[in-house]
Order: structure tokens, then C-alpha cells, then sequence
């Protein structure tokens, strides 16, 4: 079975790739250029299924409580600012799909700035103090734990799903 910090990665790589995609759709609405239509909207949707219900779901709901059971605080401390980037990420999604297309842009550009930033801490903080303190035993309940989460949101929550659609939206935008 694939450990739980693996999965996130793989997760992680594929949300990365997302992002990319974001920028270059942000600077061409800031070049004065037009969008496939339902673009836009597609990408929100992705980034909510994906990188926040599924990816920050498990997150939240499995990894951080077994941190916190091996004796991690979940206040404060690394925990403590995943969540609020979390907070801030799904505000920042929110201000992507409101308002006039400059605002979005802004807020888009301050979202890739955020989760790369967020990634990077995850890969090179988190995920290693995970893979130090969980044993096999709560690894194995964090694993179930995503099987559960993926479950309740059906094959859409699934990587392979996700990246399939990924490649979609960047074949649209011709990228
Ligand atoms: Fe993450």
C-alpha cells in the first residue's frame, strides 16, 4: 500500500500542474484576451473538488488528527499555518469567481502564490515530520482514512480522474 505522505505528493505534483495552467490563463486575461468558454468556471471547479474538498479533506480530516495523536500540537506549529493556508486558499477560490476579471486576476496570482508556497512547506516540512513520527499502525488509519474520503466524493475525487481532467483544461486553453 502506498503511504499516506505519498499520496499527497503525487497530489501535490498534480495540483502544481494545475497551477501553471492558472497563470497562464491569468495572463492572458490581463493580456486583454478571452478564455474558452466555461474555462474559467472549470478550473474553479476543479480547484474546489480537487486541491480543496479531496486534497485538503484529507488533510484536515486525517492526516493533521494522527499528527496531532502522535503528539504534534494542532494549534500552532506547522499544523497550525497549513490550516490557515487552507482558510486562505479557499477564500482566495472564492474571490476568483467574483467580481471584475482584474480583481480575479489578482486574487488568482495571489492563490499560485499561496499553494506553491504551501506545497513546498508541506513537502519539505510536514510530510517528512509525518513520515518521522507516524508509525505503520496510524499510517495504515491515515490511508483508510483517504479510501473513506474518496469514497464519500465518488471516482471524481480519484488522481487519475483529476489529472485526466487537468490535461483537459490544458488542451483547451491550447497549453
Ligand atoms: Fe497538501
Amino acid at each position: 500500500m502506498k503511504s499516506p505522505t505519498q499520496t499527497l505528493r503525487e497530489e501535490h505534483r498534480v495540483i502544481l500542474r494545475a497551477l501553471v495552467l492558472v497563470e497562464v490563463a491569468t495572463a492572458r486575461l490581463s493580456g486583454g484576451r478571452a478564455l474558452p468558454d466555461g474555462w474559467w468556471e472549470g478550473l474553479l471547479e476543479w480547484l474546489r473538488a480537487f486541491a480543496d474538498r479531496n486534497h485538503h479533506a484529507k488533510e484536515e480530516e486525517c492526516l493533521f488528527p494522527a499528527l496531532a495523536q502522535a503528539g504534534v500540537p494542532a494549534a500552532g506549529g506547522p499544523v497550525g499555518v497549513m490550516l490557515e493556508e487552507h482558510t486562505e486558499g479557499r477564500a482566495l477560490i472564492q474571490a476568483m469567481a467574483e467580481g471584475y476579471v482584474d480583481r480575479r486576476g489578482e486574487a488568482a496570482r495571489r492563490y499560485v502564490h499561496l499553494l506553491r508556497d504551501h506545497i513546498d512547506k508541506e513537502n519539505g516540512v510536514l510530510l517528512p515530520l509525518a513520515d518521522a513520527v507516524l508509525d505503520s499502525q496510524a499510517e495504515l488509519l491515515v490511508a483508510r482514512g483517504f479510501e473513506k474520503v474518496e469514497a464519500e466524493q465518488g471516482p471524481a475525487a480519484s488522481i487519475e480522474h483529476a489529472e485526466a481532467a487537468v490535461e483537459r483544461l490544458a488542451a483547451a486553453l491550447g497549453d
